[in-house]
């Protein structure tokens, strides 16, 4: 219903990946099957290495799955060669925790960098960063460092970034867990507007269910490599049906307690 009958942009089927070890393997992912509709904000939420950031990492192939097959925007991924992969790459933002930014490079600079390595002539290159910097709103500090922003501004740096290249997919792995809860909710009403203006599918991965709460159509959670439950947020949260997603909803619900708790533990 979701799909609505439309080709979904992302479709995962029986991905695993195994991560050999010296004191031994690592089933990160067990057979995972998703299937993300075009222009969707789809949650994938679990708690520590549930396998979360290995998922997202293996849906643009920064790690490539020990089986299965990821497609994305009807381009079946896995079965490409290196230099068609790249290519598809560019259908692919990823926004990280810790931003990734460059120290060395400016604002203007950080931003321009996946479009030179794109090949982009300069005349293009800085039309289109001057584009993406004035819609996240930092075209004032265009020729600042990063070491010179603030958190929420190092992050809309990353977002320009992998916007840069006019993406259909944005891959958020823990975006906003670096930050505090108002620089939080303003990334999440940019990823909001990014979705809505321009059509984006964005794929929210967090372990942090207020996130998902407000953003997203449908969740997935991820437990121990395997996807346990998924729908819309508020069928998940009315009836949760996995320890996970219970422990999520309680955690949620009982924020205001654990608050209270730790300052009188204080
Ligand atoms: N490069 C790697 N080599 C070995 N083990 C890894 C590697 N990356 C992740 N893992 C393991 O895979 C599991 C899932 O990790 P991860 O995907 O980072 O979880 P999450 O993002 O949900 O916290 C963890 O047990 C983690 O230790
Ligand atoms: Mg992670």
């Amino acid at each position: 219903m979701y799909l609505d009958g439309r080709i979904p942009m992302i479709e995962l089927s029986g991905v695993e990946k195994r991560f050999v070890t010296p004191s031994g393997d690592v089933e990160a992912l067990r057979g995972v099957d998703l299937r993300i509709g075009s222009q969707e904000i789809f949650g994938i939420i679990g708690k520590s290495g549930a396998g979360k950031s290995t998922l997202a990492r293996c849906i643009n192939l920064l790690e490539r799955p020990t089986a299965g097959r990821v497609t994305v925007g009807g381009r079946e991924l896995t079965a490409l060669g290196p230099r068609a992969l790249r290519e598809a790459r560019r259908e692919i933002g990823m926004v990280f925790q810790h931003f990734n930014v460059l120290s060395s490079r400016t604002v203007f600079r950080n931003v321009a960098l996946p479009l030179e390595l794109a090949g982009w002539r300069p005349q293009q290159i800085a039309a289109r960063v001057t584009e993406v910097l004035a819609f996240v709103d930092l075209l004032e500090q265009r020729d600042r460092y990063p070491a010179q922003l603030s958190g929420g501004q190092k992050q809309r740096v990353g977002i320009a970034r992998a916007l840069a290249s006019r993406p259909s997919v944005l891959l958020c792995d823990e975006a906003t867990s670096a930050l505090d809860p108002q620089t939080t909710a303003s990334i999440l009403a940019l990823l909001k507007r990014i979705n809505r203006e321009f059509g984006l599918t964005i794929l929210v991965i967090t372990h942090e269910m207020g996130v998902v709460s407000s953003l997203c159509d449908r969740i997935a959670v991820i437990e121990d490599g395997l996807v346990v439950e998924q729908g819309p947020v508020a069928e998940l949260f009315a009836r949760p049906q996995s320890a996970t997603t219970r422990d999520f909803v309680a955690a949620l619900k009982g924020m205001g307690d654990v608050t209270r708790t730790l300052r009188v533990a204080r």
